[in-house]
């Protein structure tokens, strides 16, 4: 029987954006940048020794609630290229198969490369563990190993808050540990922009000048309202946040867009549901269509009657909910 190894590794979502590089190449991020771990969305990896000559991936075998990803000549190629550095930086030898799969719909518009890739990265350190190769590694010593694969990866190692600054991700222990999410799936298509392109393609715009201390200032902001729980300081600067990594995408050159007419109506209502009832929840999106909020565990009531509202104007969309309030809607 070969030697198999796996690991598995949760999705994040950032409230401050990791966006621009100054390097490309080791994916060094021009800003920190802060985020929710998605315990519910996550990816699985599983490295199995081959005697075959080189290393190859597979999909998943179906694995109970993991769904193989179908992943293109080029996306194979750099999971491949992640685990090779990966292999040399932990001493391992030999040629494997590496699959994966993530245990939410690839057509759903989530982006997987945070979950796989930290997946991978913390699957090579399993298999570096069963062959007595490596020591202990700390989450933080894999999770700069993890950003070279895909930098937002490096906050995927950690559960709850991670906050990601030059090398690698820490924990953060604010106090609000416990949330739920909902992710409110509007457009489940590939992109046409990678966001490693968007990385590249920001820089053209003429509002990434001072952008680096835009997102320093709002991180400060946003840590101090997570140290108070100030939830609605939360709000208003994860708002700003996002609102100005899109108009990054929308005034660069050539200009590019993820916001369809929903994302901006969805994100109008949230911002007037705050109005009316001085209470609502965090709303984000990433470089996509989809829209992700984030809740207190007390504000379920006002969360049923906002998604309502949600589903009663756009009927078509789909929701994903987190495990905690899966059966209250
Ligand atoms: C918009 O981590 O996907 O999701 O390092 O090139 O793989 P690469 O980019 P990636 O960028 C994610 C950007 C983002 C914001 C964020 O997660 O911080």
């Amino acid at each position: 029987m070969n030697l198999v190894v796996q690991a598995t590794a949760p999705s994040n979502i950032a409230l401050i954006k990791y966006m621009g590089k100054t390097s490309h190449s080791e994916n060094r991020p021009s800003n920190a940048s802060l985020s929710w771990s998605l315990k519910h969305l996550t990816s699985m990896v599983q490295v199995e020794f081959t005697s075959d000559k080189g290393d190859k991936w597979e999909p998943l075998r179906l694995e109970e609630g993991y769904h193989a990803p179908s992943l293109s000549k080029k996306g194979q190629q750099r999971f491949l290229s992640h685990f090779q550095f990966l292999k040399k930086k932990m001493g391992i030898s030999g040629s494997y198969i590496v699959r994966s799969g993530n245990n939410f719909p690839s057509d759903c518009g989530v982006a997987s490369s945070a979950s796989s890739f930290a997946a991978l990265t913390k699957a090579a350190w399993a298999l570096a563990k069963e062959k007595q190769l490596s020591g202990i590694m700390t989450r933080e010593e894999l999770s700069c190993l993890s950003r070279h694969g895909s930098g937002s990866s490096c906050r995927s190692l950690f559960t709850g808050w991670a906050r990601w600054e030059n090398e690698g991700a820490k924990e953060c222990l604010y106090p609000l540990q416990t949330l739920e999410h909902t992710l409110i799936l509007l457009d489940d298509k590939k992109k046409d922009i990678s966001s490693s392109e968007a990385h590249k393609r920001v820089t053209t715009s003429l509002k990434f000048k001072g952008r680096t201390k835009r997102a320093t200032e709002r991180l400060a902001h946003l840590e101090e309202a997570l140290q108070n729980s100030d939830w609605k300081q939360v709000y208003k600067t994860s708002l700003e946040e996002f609102e100005d990594m899109h108009e990054l995408f929308e005034t660069s050159n050539p200009p590019f867009s993820y916001r369809n007419q929903q994302s901006r109506d969805i994100t109008r209502w949230v911002e007037e549901f705050w109005k009316l009832h001085e209470d609502g929840p965090v709303i984000t999106m990433d470089a996509g269509a989809n829209v992700h909020l984030l809740w207190r565990q007390d504000q379920l009531s006002i969360a049923r009657q906002l998604l309502s509202e949600v589903t009663d104007r756009c009927p078509e969309v789909r929701l994903l909910q987190s495990p905690g309030w899966k059966d209250s809607f």
